[in-house]
């Protein structure tokens, strides 16, 4: 399925970047966090995100309440799709974090954002983390095509075109938009997880152009500000397959055929 693969070298060790998971350290007001950022997303994405969300939260069992034990929570996934869950400090470098894809474990952030600020977020926290990628984790089209992009992610550090990948990654499982039953729906984790901006990208006088692999191979991401555009698939069975599809070395001449077109990379993947 991803062939021919190209590596200059062994993936980095992502268990290296793993933490116990401490889960008693949150405290009441991390809960309340937590309890107000989940009622309040769910209420603005409801008809609004790709209906496997929904289905996610419900068959997962997450709830307002308190944030969830990560252990509890990833027996529960590994059930539905074999995918599993691990605590991280913080951001992993895109090379581990590609690494963990292709082998279907998902890092969450263990803090989650102050409570004043709720809209404010440095780098992916564990509402982030968990409210916006698991639920579709759950479904098995997103939990092929999040290791299709580990494969193909770990390939293309390797070969030194991490950026090709984390724009695929960006405009489609981050921040794109789905059709569905002829409406334009969110489909990626960092709109479902953002009160503010899965309104803009549904709302806003912004493109929304066709999702192809190749035009969002080609489009720079910002991770500093709302998306300038944001690109709409024609499903996200359609993204799964065209990436199960993919070589890496169909992959890494696209990232070529960019090279010198645009800056350097200008954010994370996660
Ligand atoms: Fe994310």
């Amino acid at each position: 399925m991803f062939q021919p693969r190209i590596q200059a070298g062994d993936p980095p060790d992502w268990r290296a970047f793993v933490v116990p998971e401490q889960w008693g350290q949150f405290s009441a007001a991390d809960h309340d966090t937590w309890n107000r950022l989940y009622s309040r997303q769910v209420e603005l994405l409801d008809g609004r995100i790709v209906s496997p969300f929904m289905d996610g939260l419900r068959r997962l069992d997450l709830k307002p309440a308190a944030i969830p034990r990560l252990k509890t929570l990833s027996l529960r996934l590994k059930a539905l799709t074999g995918w599993q869950l691990v605590s991280v400090e913080g951001i992993v470098p895109d090379a581990a974090f590609f690494a963990m894809l292709a082998d279907r474990v998902f890092p969450i952030g263990n803090f989650i954002r102050d409570g004043a600020q709720l809209d404010y977020l440095e780098e992916p926290d564990c509402f982030h983390d968990i409210f916006g990628h698991v639920p579709l984790l759950a479904y098995q089209p997103m939990a092929r095509l999040m290791e299709a992009l580990g494969h193909l992610g770990v390939a293309a550090c390797a070969a030194g075109q991490g950026e090709t990948i984390s724009r695929i990654y960006w405009h489609s499982v981050e921040f794109g938009l789905a059709a569905e039953r002829g409406e334009t729906r969110i489909l990626g984790a960092g709109l479902a997880s953002s009160f503010s901006e899965a309104r803009a990208a549904l709302e806003a006088e912004v493109p929304r152009p066709r999702f192809t692999v190749a035009d969002a191979a080609a489009t720079p991401y910002r991770n500093d500000c709302f998306q300038p555009l944001y690109f709409v698939a024609d499903s996200l069975e359609s993204v799964t397959a065209r990436l199960e599809d993919l070589s890496a070395s169909e992959l890494l001449a696209l990232g070529e055929a960019e090279a010198g077109r645009y800056g350097p990379a200008n954010g994370e993947a996660q």
